[in-house]
């Protein structure tokens, strides 16, 4: 079959409300795909995706793991950082994820989902997005890091306005750069706070690590309390949304998980591959690449394209249909290899506490209009209003 050439922008808006055609060409046309005018070159197979995800010696994150600005707003943290110093720096924040503590929160998650789902009662039609899912993961990590639910909205405002990129460029907006100098003067503050004042959180993890043997930088411990603020949050609020809306459209999945209390988190890991919240992650070549008969040169930009591989018709039948009743296989929706995302286990809790207390008030809510962030690599709504039929 003659096809045509294939232009794949990942900052193309369109593209963005939809990316899964050009996925399924990327997969079986060009499993290395180069865009010249970006210079960034493409994997998308599953095999291609996980070897490299696996080898951070040949794929760094030094570089950033977003095509945008991003990493300049944020800081460095073990996300961006290579070994040696990734583990010393995964090694302050693993305890704080460790079983016990995530045992512990399961109360907090399901009195703040309650608490949540009761601000809306009575409403017959309201933005799932907004007022529920995106929400669910904020009370948690400020309770983890340790700093009060009040300055959330504060703390969610700059975090979402640090993700603003000019349309269809990589470069972050004024607003952008204007939160990410609120945020840092906010996390000194506290970090300093905790220094005279040490609590059992995250902050005050993070502010002894920089006077013990670790050593952290001011600018990495900027860098992980947003990590930590944005990885938890974004990440999760997406799940939840694009959970919620694939299942006002598939109401025989819906049906399923009525019936299958227990697939529930099945399902979870099933959405998280069916509309990955995470679709790409950036890596830079330390070294000259060979694959599918092409050489990669050393120091190149190559995005992993989670989104494809989670799709990836040689690993899951029927791909691109999503069946909550899938047997359960690996996906790369939360990373592998030493950057293995530390917060799923929290997201593993959290979605699924969310979805079964929202779908077990309102079992027969619809959709009434939804709207998609358009940002690079993660996928998520900005809105999604439900009537819930009450
Ligand atoms: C559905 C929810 C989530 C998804 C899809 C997700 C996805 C990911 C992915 C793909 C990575 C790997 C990045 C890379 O290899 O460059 C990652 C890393 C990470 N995630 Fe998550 N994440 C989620 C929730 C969370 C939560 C709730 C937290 C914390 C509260 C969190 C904290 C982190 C951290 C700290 C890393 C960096 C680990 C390292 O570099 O060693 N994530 N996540």
């Amino acid at each position: 079959m003659a096809t045509s050439e294939l232009t794949y922008d990942p900052f193309d808006a369109a593209t963005n409300v939809d990316p899964y055609p050009i996925y399924r060409r990327l997969l079986s046309e060009h499993p290395l795909y180069y865009n010249p005018e970006r210079d960034l070159w493409v994997l998308s197979r599953f095999v291609d995706v996980q070897a490299a995800v696996n080898d951070a010696a040949t794929y760094s994150s030094s570089g950033g793991v977003r095509v945008d600005d991003l990493l300049e707003l944020v800081g460095p943290s073990p996300l961006t950082t290579d070994p040696p110093r990734h583990g010393l720096m995964r090694n302050v924040l693993r305890p704080l994820f460790a079983p016990r503590v995530m045992r512990d929160l399961e109360p907090t998650i399901a009195a703040s989902v309650q608490r949540l789902l009761d601000r809306l009662d009575g409403r017959n039609e309201f933005d799932v997005a907004k007022e529920f899912a995106k929400l669910v993961p904020v009370t948690v990590i400020c309770h983890l890091l340790g700093v009060p639910v009040e300055d959330a909205p504060m703390l969610k405002g700059w975090a979402d306005a640090m993700l603003e990129t000019v349309p269809g460029s990589p470069s972050a907006t004024p607003v952008a750069w204007a939160a990410s100098a609120a945020v840092r003067a906010y996390w000194l503050e506290a970090l300093e706070a905790r220094r005279s004042e040490p609590r059992k959180d995250i902050l005050t993890a993070v502010a002894a690590a920089s006077t013990g043997t670790t050593d952290l930088s001011v600018d990495e411990q900027v860098g992980m309390c947003n990590l930590v603020f944005e990885a938890g949050n974004a990440t999760t609020g997406s799940l939840i949304s694009n959970a919620l809306l694939a299942l006002a459209g598939f109401e025989e999945q819906k049906r399923w998980l009525a019936a299958n209390p227990d697939g529930l988190p099945g399902a979870v890991e099933e959405f998280v591959r069916w509309e990955s919240p995470v679709q790409s992650l950036l890596r830079t070549t330390t070294r000259e690449v060979e694959i599918h008969d092409t050489v990669i040169p050393a120091g190149a930009r190559v995005m992993l394209q989670l989104g494809a591989a989670n799709r990836d018709p040689s690993v899951w039948d029927d791909p691109d249909r999503l069946d909550l009743s899938r047997p359960p296989k690996r996906n790369l929706g939360f990373g592998e290899g030493i950057h293995f995302c530390i917060g799923a286990p929290l997201a593993r809790l959290e979605a699924p506490a969310a979805l079964s207390a929202f779908l077990s008030r309102y079992p027969e809510y619809s959709t009434v209009s939804g709207k998609r962030f358009h940002d690079v690599a993660l996928r998520t709504l900005d809105s999604l209003v439900v009537r819930v039929g009450r």
